[in-house]
C-alpha cells in the first residue's frame, strides 16, 4: 500500500509519500514547506493563504520525489486535527481534491498520534514509547495505555517551542529561535534562578518566559539566560516523561516535534533513558518536525486496521485530543 499525506496543522504545509514494508514504514518522500511570518507570531489566515500558495506544487513533487506515478496512490491523507482551522481546512480540502480525483480512500488522523506512530514505524526496536511531544504549540507526554493514546502530562500553558520563540523575538532573534538559543546557551557562565513549575503531571512556561524577559531587561547576559531557560525547561520536561515511565512501566522513550533537535534535551532525555536501563529513540529531524510522510504513515495503519472515511465525513476537528483518536491498529 502507498499512502500520500498531507499536513498543515499550523506554520507547515507538507505532502509525505510512505510504502508499507511489513508493518515498517518507507518513506519514498517528505517534502516540508514553512510559513515564517514577517515579523510578530502566527497569524492562521495567512498561514493558510500561504499552504494555498504551495500545496498543490508540493502534492507534484512529493510524487516525482518518491519515484510513483498518481496512479500508484492507494489512498490519501490529512492531518484532520488538532490545529489551526483555517490551515487545517486548506490540507483538507486538498486531499479530498486529490482522493476524488483519482477515486481512492481518504483518511483524516489525529497529528499528535502521527508524531508517535513515525517513531514506532521507522525505528526498529522502538515498539512502545513513551512519546515526549515538544513542538511550537504542543507539549505533551503521550503513551499508549488501556487501547488508547493517553496524555499523562502536558503543558498548561504554552507550548515549549513557542515559549522559546517567544522569549527570542523579545530579545530581537529570528524566528524560530530555538536554535540561536541552543547555541547561545553553549557560552554560559552562570545558571540564573527560574520558576521550575510542575502540577501534578503537568507543565507551566508562562511564569518562566515572564522571569527570562525580566532578567534581560536587567541586563544579565543572554548566554546565561539561554542557558538557564534550557536547563530549567527541559529538566521539568524530563522529570514529567520519567514519571510517565515509571507510572506505565514502559521502558522506551521518544522524542518527537521541532524542539527535539535541541542536543541539550535530548542529552538530558538520554541519560535519565540510561538511568532507567531504558531506550532512547529519536526520528530523523525531517520526521520529527511537522511532516507529511507521519500523516500518510498513520492513514496506512489506521485503513489497514479497517477503518474507512468518506469524503462528505471528512471533517477537520480543531480540538481533536490524543486520546479521542480511536486505536485500532495495535494493542
Ligand atoms: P505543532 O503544530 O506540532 O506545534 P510547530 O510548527 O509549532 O508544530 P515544529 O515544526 O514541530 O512545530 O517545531 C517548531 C519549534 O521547534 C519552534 O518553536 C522552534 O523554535 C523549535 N526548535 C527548532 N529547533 C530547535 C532547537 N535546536 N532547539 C530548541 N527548539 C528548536
Ligand atoms: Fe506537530
Amino acid at each position: 500500500m502507498i499512502c500520500l499525506g498531507i499536513e498543515g496543522t499550523a506554520h507547515t504545509i507538507s505532502v509525505g509519500v510512505v510504502k508499507d514494508l511489513n508493518e515498517k514504514c518507507k518513506v519514498l518522500s517528505n517534502v516540508i514547506k514553512i510559513y515564517k511570518p514577517e515579523q510578530g507570531g502566527i497569524h492562521p489566515r495567512e498561514a493558510a493563504n500561504h499552504h494555498t500558495k504551495f500545496v498543490a506544487d508540493l502534492i507534484k513533487d512529493s510524487v516525482k520525489k518518491a519515484n510513483i506515478g498518481f496512479t500508484d496512490i492507494d489512498l490519501v491523507s490529512f492531518s484532520k486535527g488538532p490545529g489551526m482551522g483555517p490551515c487545517l481546512r486548506t490540507a483538507a480540502t486538498a486531499a479530498r481534491a486529490l482522493a476524488l480525483s483519482l477515486d481512492k480512500p481518504i483518511m483524516g488522523v489525529n497529528h499528535c498520534v502521527a508524531h508517535l506512530e513515525i517513531g514506532r514505524g521507522t525505528l526498529s526496536d522502538c515498539k512502545d514509547p513513551v512519546l515526549l511531544y515538544v513542538s511550537g504549540a504542543n507539549t505533551q507526554i503521550i503513551a499508549f495505555a488501556e487501547g488508547k493514546y493517553r496524555v499523562f502530562g502536558e503543558t498548561l500553558d504554552i507550548g515549549i517551542g513557542n515559549c522559546l520563540d517567544k522569549f527570542g523575538r523579545t530579545v530581537g532573534l529570528d524566528f524560530p529561535c530555538g536554535p540561536a538559543i541552543e547555541q547561545f546557551a553553549l557560552k554560559w557562565k552562570k545558571y540564573l534562578d527560574l520558576p521550575y513549575s510542575i502540577k501534578g503531571m503537568d507543565i507551566a512556561f508562562s511564569g518562566l518566559l515572564t522571569a527570562a524577559e525580566q532578567y534581560y531587561k536587567s541586563g544579565e547576559r543572554l548566554e546565561d539566560i539561554c542557558y538557564s531557560i534550557q536547563e530549567t525547561t527541559f529538566a521539568a520536561l524530563t522529570e514529567v516523561t520519567e514519571r510517565a515511565m515509571a507510572h506505565t512501566e514502559k521502558d522506551e522513550v521518544l522524542l518527537g516535534g521541532g524542539v527535539a533537535a535541541n542536543k541539550r534535551l535530548r542529552e538530558m532525555v538520554q541519560i535519565m533513558a540510561k538511568e532507567r536501563k531504558a531506550s532512547f529513540f529519536v526520528p530523523s529531524k525531517d520526521l520529527c518536525i511537522d511532516n507529511g510522510a507521519m500523516i500518510a504513515w498513520l492513514g496506512v495503519l489506521m485503513h489497514n486496521s479497517g477503518i474507512r472515511m468518506k469524503v462528505e465525513n471528512s471533517f477537520i476537528d480543531q480540538r481533536f485530543r490524543t486520546d479521542m483518536a480511536d486505536v485500532t491498529w495495535r494493542d
